[in-house]
């Protein structure tokens, strides 16, 4: 990868390509958490991430759910469309952890009567910070019709993964995702990965993501490598 990329962000660079309305996505190994506050480096997650990703957007593009994969050329890249991203963030959780649970003092694991959904401001500077429709609507980050579409295609996306994952044996606890427009539609973009998303053992409870890293327990690399066998039986 020798031109400049036309974005770098903590875990990925993006690179223009010969065709305008798409874009070329490389996955590096670099970890961070807490905003930034931890680095580290997890052994071929770039090459782990892009092809859970790269499965998971097929997935939902068979299962109705269109998104901006386009093809994974290498290990490393993912080409993908070319989004305006809106700056939100949007998390939906199925079992209390991370941040709810200790924002609204649940024991982690608690399972929620119905899926929640969360909307953040996209904001390096600001940490993320929660936001609501209102919040939104007054500061102009995104449309209402626009925001409705996020969070229906977000519970979509949870309905397909969590009923995929259980044949795996993996519990979907949570996940972010990211929106963008293309060609002024709502697309949904980014990763979706052991980064991105909370994956327990169904049975053993085992934490199979990030959290490994963010909470030092160990292991970080293997639980990669086991998500990236269950879907798609890769031995690595
Ligand atoms: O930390 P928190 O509990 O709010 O995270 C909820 C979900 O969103 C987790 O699956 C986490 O991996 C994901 N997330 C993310 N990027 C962020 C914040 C959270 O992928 N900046």
């Amino acid at each position: 990868m020798g031109k400049k990329p036309l974005y770098e962000g903590k875990a990925k660079q993006i690179y223009a390509t010969e065709n305008p309305d798409e874009v070329l996505v490389y996955y590096r190994d670099d970890a961070t958490a807490g905003n930034g506050a931890k680095k580290g480096t997890i052994a071929d997650k770039g090459i782990m991430n892009n092809k859970i990703a790269s499965f998971f957007f097929k997935l939902l593009k068979e299962n109705g759910v269109d998104n901006h994969f386009v093809s994974m050329p290498s290990d490393r890249e993912m080409l993908v469309k070319s989004l305006k991203i809106l700056p939100l963030e949007v998390v939906v959780r199925n079992i209390a952890a991370g941040s709810l649970a200790k924002r609204l003092g649940l024991e982690e694991g608690i399972k929620m009567s119905c899926p929640v959904v969360e909307l953040y401001y996209k904001n390096d500077e600001l940490g993320d910070p929660l936001v609501n429709d209102y919040h939104i609507k007054a500061i102009g980050l995104a449309t209402e019709t626009q925001v409705a579409e996020v969070e229906s295609i977000a519970l979509k996306v949870n309905e397909i993964l969590t009923k995929y994952l259980a044949t795996k044996n993996i519990e979907l606890i949570d996940f972010k995702l990211e929106f963008g427009l293309y060609k002024g539609q709502v697309l949904l973009g980014d990763e979706i990965s052991p980064d991105t998303c909370r994956f327990w053992d169904t049975v053993t409870k085992e934490k199979l993501d990030k959290d490994r890293f963010r909470r030092d327990m160990g292991n970080v690399e293997d639980a990669y490598k086991e998500v990236l066998h269950r879907l798609t039986g890769e031995v690595r």
